[in-house]
């Protein structure tokens, strides 16, 4: 049985949600980009009306850089390293997506904890991707945390950001079966077929749910 895209919920139902207003994003990553080339995509096949402004990257080995290079869109290396604290480098960052006048801040992948820096300057604006059913396995080695609880559904949830990690109000989940010979590999690859699908779908919900 080929399970890669068979069994899945996702809440809500995907639909297409026209945007008037053509939305203004800044990503942040840190490592492969898979997500943000989701994000790429669906805008250039237009079913996102929106428009990558940067992308900020915080590890020089990060690859997502190239997949920006193969959009044509803007990318920025802040290294957390070269800076004195996690408040120093959200206002770097903020600085950075102000100046392209940026709206939603979306973090496809973003493997540091963001500060009141960034949230008070997108309030109710920031959207995470996390590889689990929020609240359930938060925080880092969501995966594994899944696999050791030998629970049987796991999945992906899109979010809004508050200052506590992974919490936040949810925009959409989907679920994922966790088969018996899953490894973290396997069972993070079926997730992420997921991601892609679900990750726009957030923005978009945000973005409608903001307006009415
Ligand atoms: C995703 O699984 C996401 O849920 C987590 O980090 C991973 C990033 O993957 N926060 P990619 O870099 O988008 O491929």
């Amino acid at each position: 049985m080929d399970h890669s895209s068979s069994s899945f919920i996702i809440s809500p139902y995907p639909q297409s949600i026209k945007l008037d207003k053509t939305l203004k994003l800044g990503v942040m990553a840190s490592g492969s980009g898979s997500n943000f080339e989701a994000i790429a995509r669906s805008i250039d096949e237009g079913e996102l009306n929106a428009k990558i402004e940067l992308l900020i990257y915080n590890n020089p080995e990060a690859t997502v850089k190239n997949r920006a290079q193969k959009y044509q869109i803007p990318s920025l290396l802040l290294n957390h390293r070269d800076f004195p604290n996690r408040k120093a480098l959200d206002r770097a960052i903020v600085e950075e997506f102000k100046a392209r006048d940026v709206e939603w801040v979306i973090m496809a992948g973003w493997m540091r904890i963001v500060t009141e820096e960034l949230l008070k300057a997108f309030p109710q604006r920031v959207i995470n991707i996390h590889p689990s059913l929020l609240p359930s396995f938060k925080g880092i080695n969501a995966i594994e945390q899944a696999l050791e609880a030998q629970v049987k559904i796991t999945g992906c949830t899109v979010h809004l950001v508050d200052l506590e990690v992974d919490s936040g109000p949810i925009l959409v989940q989907a679920a994922v079966p966790i088969l018996p010979n899953d490894t973290p590999e396997t069972l993070h690859q079926r997730i992420q077929i997921q991601e892609h699908r679900i990750i726009t779908q957030g923005i978009a919900i945000a973005s409608a749910l903001q307006r009415s």
